[in-house]
């Protein structure tokens, strides 16, 4: 399935070059994680005010979920609100569920046409009932889509996620059904919000800042970072092609050394061949 215009835009011949280059080039990231950050900068920047920055990252959004997904991104994880951002101002919090909830009106078609999966991730419980309704809709009409899964993380944090798992590990202990000699990495992991994916390969944070704002903490224990100057309402798909290009160059070593990991790589070449 080749349809992907979620811009209503044909792709250019010279972003079909990029992106194979891209793919020939080395690993696509299988999941992509972004700290969606400085719309309120960008706004202020323009003499707008912060709400026409959020509405404006919106086409950034798209983008980056379209050209993902043409590129075989398999998850995409996208930070738009943390639990730590219920302290912003009222009025700044409404307008931001008003456009959430109008975003998931104009986009889910799209999505579901695409193949694509809408996940959410975080207390969405916590969100206006309105929004909460049009959430549950959207991941309910696309989730038997595989193409990729784009993995909204909403009113989520890192240690929300890790003090969940953990009271969910402590009453299992409780009942019995876990005994505490079970508890190890791969079972917190299956209690996490993303157990249902892989740890994010590439994390990407937007607006300059070289900060993790409590976004998935136990996940990116191996994640590579890039952290991209530009706002967010200025992040377009070659800017995502720079990240990816520059996860490309790295060497994971996941606490080995660069001889061991140059003879795994070997030997699962040899095995594949
Ligand atoms: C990110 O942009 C969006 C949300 C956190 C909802 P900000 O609103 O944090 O923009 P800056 O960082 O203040 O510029
Ligand atoms: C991180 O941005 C959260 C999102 C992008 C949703 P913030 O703007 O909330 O982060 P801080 O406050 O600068 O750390
Ligand atoms: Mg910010």
């Amino acid at each position: 399935m080749e349809k992907i215009e979620l811009n209503n835009k044909k792709q250019t011949k010279e972003d079909v070059l990029k992106q194979s280059l891209l793919k020939e080039r080395g690993q696509i990231p299988k999941h992509v994680a972004i700290i969606m950050d400085g719309n309120g900068r960008w706004a202020k920047n323009k003499g707008k005010v912060r709400i026409q920055g959020h509405k404006a990252g919106v086409d950034s959004v798209r983008d980056t979920i379209e050209s993902c997904a043409q590129l075989g991104v398999e998850y995409l994880t996208l930070y738009a609100f943390s639990t730590e951002n219920w302290k912003r101002p009222k009025a700044e919090i409404s307008a931001l569920m008003k456009l959430l909830i109008q975003s998931l009106r104009k986009e889910t078609k799209k999505l579901n046409d695409n193949d694509i999966r809408l996940n959410a991730i975080g207390q969405i419980d916590r969100l206006p009932s309105v929004c909460y309704k049009e959430l549950i809709e959207a991941m309910d009409l696309t989730a038997y889509n595989e193409r990729m899964v784009v993995n909204l993380a909403l009113s989520y944090s890192g240690r929300w996620d890790l003090t969940r798992a953990m009271k969910k590990i402590s009453d299992k202990i409780k009942s019995g059904d876990i005994i505490p000699e079970e508890v190890n990495e791969e079972l917190i992991t299956s209690y996490l919000s993303t157990s249902e994916m892989p740890d994010p390969d590439l994390l990407i944070r937007t607006g300059g800042e070289y900060r993790i704002s409590n976004f998935l903490l136990w996940q990116s224990a191996y994640t590579e970072m890039f952290i991209c100057s530009k706002y967010w309402p200025e992040f377009r798909r070659n800017d995502l092609y720079t990240a990816i290009e520059a996860y490309q160059t790295r060497e994971r070593r996941y606490g080995m050394i660069s001889e061991q990991i140059y003879k795994e790589a070997k030997e699962k070449a040899e095995i594949t061949v």
